[in-house]
């Protein structure tokens, strides 16, 4: 089978094909996911919270995250690797040029950062001038937790939705060919995706996005300490192996059925 493209990703959202997104931070994970027919595996800073034990993702450093991304490489033959930029390593462009190109020189293929600022929109403008695909992430931005005072959904009140509609273009119109939607109101995120002419990634964005991502934790049911979130799933219970639960993911994902109305914010 042939790897999944960056140009594949808009040829996707043009043909009503749902993208389907899981999290990795090994090789052997990334293996099962890419045979499981996951289109795209990330390598997310949530490493922070579900590998490494802390209670946000600031801690994650750029080592930490090209450590994992060239182990996850090596379990991959088909899917696109997404990479995240850790907290602060997009501050600058500069300092965000640096970060990628040591992410993608370890095996990913797109980077993620998260917000539309405008030194992020500078950030992505500079990347992209310079081949690096970027993928943005709005709503529950986790590096912006200590500003949020906690994880809660955002574009609830009408001017936060305003704002997130606005970003949501301006990311695309700075160049970026993905966008991550994270705890939004279901009706905010499929306003935005029919307006994105790049496809949207929903995570508790509810089941109008053009692709879904979960994190691998979160798939399993694996208790995390934390409070579980409503958008998340176990397909671990009804799938009986790893494997099987990230093919009825993949298949969930594909048909529409998950996410259902029950793991959505309105
Ligand atoms: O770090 C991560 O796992 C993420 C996803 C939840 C989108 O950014
Ligand atoms: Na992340």
């Amino acid at each position: 089978e042939k790897p999944v493209t960056v140009p594949q990703l808009a040829e996707a959202k043009e043909a009503g094909r749902k993208l389907a997104m899981l999290t990795a931070y090994d090789a052997g994970f990334a293996r099962v996911f890419d045979a499981a027919g996951v289109d795209i595996v990330l390598v997310g800073d949530s490493l922070g919270m579900v590998v490494q034990g802390h209670d946000s993702t600031l801690p994650v450093s750029v080592d930490d995250m090209a450590y994992h991304v060239a182990a996850v490489s090596r379990g991959l033959r088909r899917a696109l690797l997404l990479a995240d930029l850790p907290f602060q390593a997009d501050a600058t462009p500069e300092r965000a040029l640096d970060a990628s190109t040591r992410l993608l020189q370890a095996g990913a293929g797109m980077v993620k950062l998260e917000g539309a600022g405008a030194h992020k929109l500078a950030a992505i403008r500079f990347l992209c001038a310079r081949e690096i695909p970027v993928c943005a992430h709005l709503g529950l931005t986790p590096q912006s937790v200590l500003r949020f005072g906690g994880y809660k959904v955002q574009g609830r009140e009408a001017a936060a939705a305003e704002q997130l509609r606005a970003d949501a273009l301006a990311v695309a119109e700075a160049g970026a060919a993905m966008l991550v939607l994270e705890c939004v109101p279901s009706a905010l995120a499929a306003e935005i995706t029919r307006a994105s002419p790049i496809p949207t990634i929903g995570i508790g964005a509810g089941p109008h996005c053009d692709g879904q991502v979960l994190v691998l934790h979160d798939m399993l049911g694996l208790d995390s300490g934390h409070r579980r979130p409503k958008f998340v799933k176990d397909f671990l219970a009804g799938g009986g192996s790893v494997a099987g639960a990230a093919r009825a993911y993949v298949a969930a994902v594909r048909d529409g059925s998950f996410p259902g109305p029950e793991h959505a914010y309105d």
